[in-house]
């Protein structure tokens, strides 16, 4: 079974990624061992340190690393954009502005700041659902104001926002707290995806494969096949996800 991790920093030298083309190159060799079929490519947006709001060049970089790489594991380009109250005229430029959705979707990856006292997420989900767009909040259980706030978290999901977890939180890689977040939101059912958020080779790797035996293990295999398949799945064809 082919698993598709939806978030993967692997453009070089544009982001906390990988520095160079051999380094992004292994790791896609490392997935790709590890059992993953797609990778979505998300460089950091709208980041105060990686704006990278130069749509084509991201375009090129992605070209120039598919190339390398070959069919196997498969590519597609998007993005991880950070939030802030700028966001939703940004998006509203799309498709053809500078932002990326998730493999050319209607799903987007949004980063919120560590730091709370920014953009609302319960507004900015909303205003972007009734836009037609599909939020997905990139590991909430790692960003302490939000893993924190269950009840918040809960509304979020009312109000149709969708959690992204990272692996190495669902394993306990990221310590006690970030995985208790996480599992949260898989016992109330508002978890809808697990990726790595790989950075590079080694301490950040896209792994899915323990995580995936981990949620397996906890809520059965049909859960882990949700996450991890079917629901990123949905995300490249640009579909809902499916009902649970
Ligand atoms: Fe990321």
């Amino acid at each position: 079974m082919g698993l598709i991790d939806l978030h993967v920093h692997l453009l070089p030298g544009v982001d906390d990624g990988p520095a160079t083309p051999d380094e992004a190159l292994a790791m896609c060799r490392l997935a790709g061992a590890d059992g993953s079929e797609t990778l979505v490519v998300t460089p950091h947006q709208r980041h105060e340190l990686w704006p990278n709001d130069d749509r084509g060049a991201l375009q090129r970089a992605f070209e120039a690393l598919q190339a390398a790489v070959g069919p196997s594991p498969g590519l597609v380009l998007g993005a991880e954009l950070r939030v802030d109250s700028e966001i939703l005229v940004e998006v509203d430029a799309l498709p053809g502005g500078s932002l990326l959705s998730l493999a050319g979707s209607r799903y987007l990856l949004l980063e919120f700041p560590s730091l709370p006292g920014g953009a609302e997420p319960v507004d900015i989900v909303h205003e972007l659902r009734i836009a037609g767009w599909w939020p997905v909040v990139a590991h909430p259980e790692r960003i302490p104001w939000l893993a924190e706030d269950p009840e918040r978290l809960i509304e979020l999901a009312e109000r149709g926002a969708l959690f992204q977890l990272t692996a190495m939180s669902v394993t306990g890689d990221f310590g006690r707290r970030a995985q208790a977040c996480c599992a949260l939101l898989i016992d109330e059912a508002i978890a809808h995806f697990v990726a790595s958020d790989a950075h590079n080779a080694t301490r950040r790797a896209p792994r899915l494969s323990t995580a995936f035996r981990a949620v397996a293990g906890g809520w059965g295999e049909q859960t882990a096949r949700r996450l991890f398949v079917d629901n990123p799945a949905a995300v490249l064809a640009d579909r809902p996800l499916p009902a649970v």
